[in-house]
């Protein structure tokens, strides 16, 4: 049997990729959960993950005992529960996790990513408040730092800086609001910032293949096109290819700065780091970057990916100049699949981290070096799981680099 802590947190996106890792951490330590889920599929989903992870079925039932599942949306009144149910939890819930977000970058769901990060954070800060006083624990990202190319420290707020899109616009919204609505309501509150989460450092487990994983997969399937093309077995993707009929390999520019960083966290290090942050007391009023102190560049991810992967048909290079240049077909098939990110492979941001670091000096949690091996573990896992999906691309005529933008 697990221990039952007197301490309850409403979750708020537990069936999400962050969320979920955090839950059952919590989950594990003992503490009663009230989870809001949206109603498609819910319920079910939680028992069939808690069952997929947890393999032992006593553990299982002893910690289902301390979870309790609602179904609602953060951004409606009252967060779509009964308003007597609304009362009950209310004072019932010690302390709110608030990690439900929209989390894509096309700036043609701005609406819902308002909506929801903006919108629905200001009312699960309304819930924090009503009833019994509540601390509230907020994920924000390390990227409401937008395109500065400086040192980003935690204590300050980012005074508002230019977005790279969006999303970014709207967490740093929502995050600016948690400090003045907390301070002015006296709630306690506490705000982690994560930078770009990739999967487990140990087993590669993810569910969610974006950032990196898309430009890996991209780079394997025109690899992979190129070595059929070359057997013979050509179709209509890897007629497109033909570009090195000659074994001359495929050259690919990509937009980019080769000494620019990006910032991966693996979601164990992430999980781990704010369920050990987010119970302290000291950490009350204090803002957490959750990020890697020693980011690979872009330039040395590149290579890492490219040993890993075995790409011999590809001649990968990062170009910090594309505008005016035309594109060649396997440039047009990447770009296009990889476009939403090209703004963070220009970033020089570098995160301070002494608040973490303080607060986790006495434990074994420090974020693991983005190196060969781990990301080995990483591919591994995503090819093993065909990158979370099964899909065929098909590409056109060559056209200039701004258009595909
Ligand atoms: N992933 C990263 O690299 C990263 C980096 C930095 C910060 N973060 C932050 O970490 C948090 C978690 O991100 P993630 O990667 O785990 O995202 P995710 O997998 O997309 O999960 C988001 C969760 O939010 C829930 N949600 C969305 N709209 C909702 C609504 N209206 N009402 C209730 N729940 C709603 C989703 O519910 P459904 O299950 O119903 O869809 C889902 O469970 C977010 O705040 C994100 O900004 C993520």
């Amino acid at each position: 049997m697990t221990k039952r802590l007197n301490k309850r947190i409403l979750i708020t996106g537990a069936r999400g990729f962050l969320g979920s890792a955090i839950m059952k951490r919590l989950l594990v330590l003992g503490y009663e959960l009230r989870l809001l889920i949206r109603p498609h599929g819910g319920i079910r989903d939680i028992d069939g993950y808690l069952m997929g992870n947890l393999e032992d079925t006593a553990l299982y039932k002893s910690i289902s005992q301390n979870l309790e599942i609602f179904e609602g949306d953060i951004t409606v009144p009252f967060l779509g529960f009964d308003e007597g149910v609304y009362k009950r939890l209310t004072y019932e819930v010690d302390e709110v996790f608030h990690c439900a977000a929209a989390t894509n970058f096309e700036s043609q769901r701005a609406v819902e990513l308002m909506d929801i990060n903006v919108h629905g954070t200001e009312n699960m800060l309304r819930f924090a408040r009503s009833g019994k006083l509540k601390r509230f624990h907020y994920v924000s990202t390390a990227y409401v730092a937008g395109r500065q190319n400086s040192v980003v420290f935690e204590d300050k707020l980012v005074n508002e800086p230019q977005f790279n899109n969006e999303y970014e616009r709207t967490k740093f919204l929502a995050e600016k609001m948690v400090v003045e609505y907390a301070k002015s309501a006296g709630i306690p509150y506490t705000i982690y910032r994560p930078s770009i989460i990739v999967g487990d450092s140990k087993t590669g487990v993810t569910c969610r293949y974006d950032n990196l994983y898309i430009f890996a997969k991209v780079l394997s399937n025109i690899e992979n096109g190129c070595v059929r093309n070359q057997r013979g077995s050509m179709n209509k993707f890897h007629k497109r290819m033909t570009v090195n009929d000659q074994g001359v390999p495929v050259a690919i520019r990509v937009p980019g700065d080769p000494n620019a960083f990006v910032n991966l966290v693996p979601l164990d290090y992430v999980a781990d780091a704010i369920t050990e942050l987010l119970r302290k007391r000291e950490t009350v009023g204090k803002i957490f970057h959750i990020v890697n102190p020693n980011p690979p560049t872009v330039e040395k991810l590149r290579d890492l990916l490219i040993s890993i992967m075995k790409i011999k048909n590809i001649d990968l290079t990062i170009d910090g100049e594309m505008d005016g240049k035309l594109l060649r077909t396997a440039e047009r098939l990447y770009l296009r699949r990889t476009r939403t990110y090209y703004s963070y492979l220009f970033s020089k941001l570098r995160f301070d981290s002494n608040n973490t670091t303080a607060a986790l000096r006495d434990t074994d949690i420090h974020c693991p070096a983005i190196n060969y091996k781990l990301l080995k573990i990483l591919l591994n896992y995503a090819i093993s799981h065909n990158w979370g999906e099964s899909n065929t691309v098909f590409v056109k005529k060559s056209v200039p680099y701004e258009k595909v933008l």
